[in-house]
Protein backbone atom coordinates (compact mmCIF):
# COMPACT_ATOMS: atom_id res chain seq x y z
CA UNK A 1 0.00 0.00 0.00
CA UNK A 2 1.23 3.16 -0.73
CA UNK A 3 1.13 6.30 1.74
CA UNK A 4 -1.54 7.90 -0.27
CA UNK A 5 -3.74 4.70 -0.08
CA UNK A 6 -2.82 4.69 2.97
CA UNK A 7 -4.11 7.77 4.07
CA UNK A 8 -6.84 7.24 2.41
CA UNK A 9 -8.11 4.51 4.06
CA UNK A 10 -7.35 6.02 7.60
CA UNK A 11 -9.42 9.07 6.40
CA UNK A 12 -12.35 6.58 5.89
CA UNK A 13 -12.00 4.45 8.61
CA UNK A 14 -12.75 7.84 10.83
CA UNK A 15 -16.02 7.54 12.78
CA UNK A 16 -16.92 11.11 12.02
CA UNK A 17 -17.62 13.67 8.80
CA UNK A 18 -15.16 15.46 10.89
CA UNK A 19 -12.62 13.52 12.17
CA UNK A 20 -12.20 12.04 7.98
CA UNK A 21 -11.61 15.74 6.98
CA UNK A 22 -8.67 16.64 9.98
CA UNK A 23 -7.29 12.54 8.66
CA UNK A 24 -7.17 13.79 5.64
CA UNK A 25 -6.03 17.30 5.05
CA UNK A 26 -3.30 16.33 8.27
CA UNK A 27 -0.69 16.64 5.91
CA UNK A 28 -1.94 19.73 4.19
CA UNK A 29 -2.06 21.29 7.20
CA UNK A 30 1.28 20.64 8.64
CA UNK A 31 2.14 22.42 4.92
CA UNK A 32 0.63 25.25 5.38
CA UNK A 33 1.30 25.80 8.89
CA UNK A 34 4.95 25.40 8.05
CA UNK A 35 5.16 27.79 5.48
CA UNK A 36 3.30 30.60 7.32
CA UNK A 37 5.44 30.30 10.45
CA UNK A 38 8.66 30.15 8.53
CA UNK A 39 7.83 33.30 7.10
CA UNK A 40 7.85 34.41 9.99
CA UNK A 41 4.27 36.60 10.71
CA UNK A 42 5.20 37.42 14.28
CA UNK A 43 8.57 39.14 13.99
CA UNK A 44 7.01 42.48 13.08
CA UNK A 45 3.89 44.27 11.87
CA UNK A 46 4.76 44.14 8.38
CA UNK A 47 5.36 40.39 8.25
CA UNK A 48 1.92 40.31 10.19
CA UNK A 49 0.25 42.69 7.80
CA UNK A 50 0.98 40.10 4.73
CA UNK A 51 -0.28 37.27 7.17
CA UNK A 52 -3.71 39.11 6.96
CA UNK A 53 -3.30 39.90 3.26
CA UNK A 54 -3.39 35.83 2.57
CA UNK A 55 -6.38 35.03 5.35
CA UNK A 56 -8.48 38.34 3.03
CA UNK A 57 -7.79 36.31 0.20
CA UNK A 58 -8.81 32.75 1.29
CA UNK A 59 -11.93 34.45 3.44
CA UNK A 60 -12.92 36.13 0.15
CA UNK A 61 -12.52 32.98 -2.17
CA UNK A 62 -15.48 31.61 -0.14
CA UNK A 63 -17.43 34.73 1.50
CA UNK A 64 -20.32 33.57 -1.13
CA UNK A 65 -21.17 30.75 0.87
CA UNK A 66 -21.82 32.81 3.88
CA UNK A 67 -25.25 34.04 1.97
CA UNK A 68 -26.42 30.69 0.25
CA UNK A 69 -29.76 29.89 1.82
CA UNK A 70 -29.43 25.68 1.74
CA UNK A 71 -26.06 26.12 3.21
CA UNK A 72 -27.58 28.72 6.11
CA UNK A 73 -30.11 25.64 6.66
CA UNK A 74 -27.32 23.41 7.10
CA UNK A 75 -25.17 25.23 9.29
CA UNK A 76 -25.86 26.94 12.86
CA UNK A 77 -25.43 31.07 12.80
CA UNK A 78 -23.16 30.51 9.35
CA UNK A 79 -23.71 34.18 8.73
CA UNK A 80 -22.72 35.04 12.22
CA UNK A 81 -19.06 33.16 11.54
CA UNK A 82 -18.24 35.27 8.66
CA UNK A 83 -14.74 36.97 9.57
CA UNK A 84 -13.91 38.89 6.24
CA UNK A 85 -15.36 41.91 7.73
CA UNK A 86 -13.11 41.72 10.78
CA UNK A 87 -10.14 40.61 8.69
CA UNK A 88 -10.70 44.26 6.13
CA UNK A 89 -10.82 46.28 9.65
CA UNK A 90 -7.57 44.00 10.49
CA UNK A 91 -5.97 45.45 7.12
CA UNK A 92 -7.00 49.09 7.79
CA UNK A 93 -5.83 48.72 11.46
CA UNK A 94 -2.29 48.34 9.97
CA UNK A 95 -2.60 50.18 7.00
CA UNK A 96 -2.20 47.53 4.79
CA UNK A 97 -3.61 47.48 1.09
CA UNK A 98 -6.45 45.28 0.45
CA UNK A 99 -4.52 42.93 -2.30
CA UNK A 100 -6.54 42.01 -5.61
CA UNK A 101 -8.36 38.90 -5.89
CA UNK A 102 -10.09 38.80 -9.21
CA UNK A 103 -10.05 34.92 -9.55
CA UNK A 104 -12.54 34.43 -6.85
CA UNK A 105 -13.82 30.65 -7.48
CA UNK A 106 -17.46 31.15 -6.07
CA UNK A 107 -19.47 34.57 -6.21
CA UNK A 108 -22.58 35.25 -4.52
CA UNK A 109 -25.22 34.49 -7.32
CA UNK A 110 -23.78 31.49 -8.45
CA UNK A 111 -26.26 28.94 -7.48
CA UNK A 112 -23.83 26.24 -9.23
CA UNK A 113 -21.30 25.19 -6.72
CA UNK A 114 -21.30 22.12 -5.27
CA UNK A 115 -23.21 22.15 -1.50
CA UNK A 116 -20.74 19.20 -0.39
CA UNK A 117 -17.65 20.97 -1.75
CA UNK A 118 -18.97 24.20 -0.13
CA UNK A 119 -18.86 22.46 3.31
CA UNK A 120 -15.56 21.22 2.80
CA UNK A 121 -14.17 24.77 2.58
CA UNK A 122 -16.24 25.88 5.29
CA UNK A 123 -15.05 23.03 7.23
CA UNK A 124 -11.34 24.36 6.29
CA UNK A 125 -11.94 27.82 7.46
CA UNK A 126 -13.67 27.26 10.38
CA UNK A 127 -11.49 24.85 11.85
CA UNK A 128 -8.91 27.65 11.47
CA UNK A 129 -10.22 29.77 14.18
CA UNK A 130 -9.16 26.65 16.52
CA UNK A 131 -5.54 27.43 15.54
CA UNK A 132 -6.13 30.82 15.59
CA UNK A 133 -6.41 30.68 19.56
CA UNK A 134 -2.66 30.16 19.65
CA UNK A 135 -2.01 33.28 16.33
CA UNK A 136 -3.73 35.64 18.68
CA UNK A 137 -1.14 35.33 21.60
CA UNK A 138 1.57 35.60 19.03
CA UNK A 139 0.03 38.50 17.80
CA UNK A 140 0.45 39.86 21.32
CA UNK A 141 3.67 40.19 21.06
CA UNK A 142 3.17 42.83 18.11
CA UNK A 143 0.34 44.54 20.46
CA UNK A 144 -2.09 43.60 18.69
CA UNK A 145 -5.07 41.87 19.89
CA UNK A 146 -8.88 41.53 18.83
CA UNK A 147 -9.55 44.83 19.18
CA UNK A 148 -7.21 46.30 16.77
CA UNK A 149 -5.13 44.37 14.10
CA UNK A 150 -5.46 40.79 14.67
CA UNK A 151 -9.41 41.42 15.55
CA UNK A 152 -10.43 38.11 13.25
CA UNK A 153 -8.42 35.71 15.36
CA UNK A 154 -10.85 36.02 18.15
CA UNK A 155 -12.92 34.06 19.23
CA UNK A 156 -16.92 33.45 19.59
CA UNK A 157 -18.50 35.33 22.16
CA UNK A 158 -19.43 31.88 23.69
CA UNK A 159 -16.13 30.66 23.61
CA UNK A 160 -14.03 28.72 20.50
CA UNK A 161 -14.42 25.39 21.82
CA UNK A 162 -18.31 25.61 21.92
CA UNK A 163 -18.87 27.52 18.72
CA UNK A 164 -16.44 24.94 17.17
CA UNK A 165 -18.48 21.98 18.62
CA UNK A 166 -22.07 23.07 17.19
CA UNK A 167 -20.59 23.79 13.76
CA UNK A 168 -19.02 20.30 13.94
CA UNK A 169 -21.95 18.38 15.29
CA UNK A 170 -24.14 20.27 12.37
CA UNK A 171 -21.55 19.47 9.70
CA UNK A 172 -21.05 15.70 10.90
CA UNK A 173 -24.99 15.39 10.85
CA UNK A 174 -25.35 16.52 7.29
CA UNK A 175 -26.90 13.65 5.22
CA UNK A 176 -24.80 13.25 1.85
CA UNK A 177 -24.72 10.34 -0.60
CA UNK A 178 -20.71 8.43 -0.58
CA UNK A 179 -19.94 10.62 -4.27
CA UNK A 180 -20.99 14.21 -1.90
CA UNK A 181 -18.82 12.66 1.04
CA UNK A 182 -15.95 12.47 -1.65
CA UNK A 183 -16.27 16.50 -2.82
CA UNK A 184 -16.25 17.47 0.67
CA UNK A 185 -13.05 16.16 1.08
CA UNK A 186 -11.99 17.77 -1.66
CA UNK A 187 -13.76 20.74 -1.22
CA UNK A 188 -11.66 20.74 2.13
CA UNK A 189 -8.22 19.87 0.42
CA UNK A 190 -9.28 22.59 -2.61
CA UNK A 191 -9.36 25.19 0.56
CA UNK A 192 -6.03 24.19 1.78
CA UNK A 193 -4.62 24.46 -1.58
CA UNK A 194 -6.01 28.07 -2.25
CA UNK A 195 -4.50 29.41 1.32
CA UNK A 196 -0.85 28.01 0.16
CA UNK A 197 -1.13 29.65 -3.17
CA UNK A 198 -2.03 32.61 -1.20
CA UNK A 199 0.55 32.59 1.33
CA UNK A 200 3.26 31.65 -1.30
CA UNK A 201 1.96 34.85 -3.12
CA UNK A 202 1.46 37.13 0.06
CA UNK A 203 4.30 36.24 2.24
CA UNK A 204 7.25 35.37 -0.14
C1 LIG B 1 -4.95 30.25 7.27
C2 LIG B 1 -4.19 29.26 7.65
C3 LIG B 1 -4.73 28.07 8.40
C4 LIG B 1 -5.79 27.26 8.13
C5 LIG B 1 -6.73 27.36 6.93
C6 LIG B 1 -5.88 26.29 9.20
C7 LIG B 1 -6.85 25.30 9.31
C8 LIG B 1 -7.09 24.56 10.43
C9 LIG B 1 -8.15 23.59 10.61
C10 LIG B 1 -9.17 23.21 9.54
C11 LIG B 1 -8.10 23.11 11.87
C12 LIG B 1 -9.07 22.17 12.55
C13 LIG B 1 -8.62 20.74 12.51
C14 LIG B 1 -9.63 19.83 13.23
O1 LIG B 1 -9.57 19.79 14.46
O2 LIG B 1 -10.44 19.23 12.53
C15 LIG B 1 -6.96 23.76 12.51
C16 LIG B 1 -6.54 23.53 13.81
C17 LIG B 1 -5.35 23.97 14.32
N1 LIG B 1 -4.44 24.78 13.70
FE1 LIG B 1 -4.62 25.58 11.87
N2 LIG B 1 -4.87 26.52 10.10
C18 LIG B 1 -4.14 27.58 9.64
C19 LIG B 1 -3.00 28.11 10.19
C20 LIG B 1 -2.41 27.64 11.32
C21 LIG B 1 -1.12 28.08 11.79
C22 LIG B 1 -0.21 29.10 11.12
C23 LIG B 1 -0.89 27.39 12.90
C24 LIG B 1 0.38 27.53 13.67
C25 LIG B 1 0.54 27.61 14.90
C26 LIG B 1 -2.05 26.53 13.17
C27 LIG B 1 -2.23 25.71 14.27
C28 LIG B 1 -3.37 24.97 14.53
C29 LIG B 1 -3.60 24.26 15.76
C30 LIG B 1 -2.66 24.20 16.95
C31 LIG B 1 -4.86 23.63 15.63
C32 LIG B 1 -5.55 22.73 16.65
C33 LIG B 1 -6.25 23.57 17.67
C34 LIG B 1 -7.04 22.77 18.66
O3 LIG B 1 -7.38 21.60 18.40
O4 LIG B 1 -7.36 23.35 19.71
N3 LIG B 1 -2.94 26.70 12.15
N4 LIG B 1 -6.37 24.63 11.62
Amino acid sequence: MTAAELKTETAQIEPSRTKRLRAATHDAHKVLDSFIMSAKPFENRVNFGKFIQTQYLFHRDLNAFFFNEALDQLLPDLKGRQRLGLIEQDLADLRVATPDSTDVPFNRDDTAFNLAEALGWLYVVEGSNLGAAFLLKDAAKLGLDETFGARHLAGAPEGRGLHWKTFVAALDAVELTAEDENRVISGAEAAFHAVLEHARRMMS
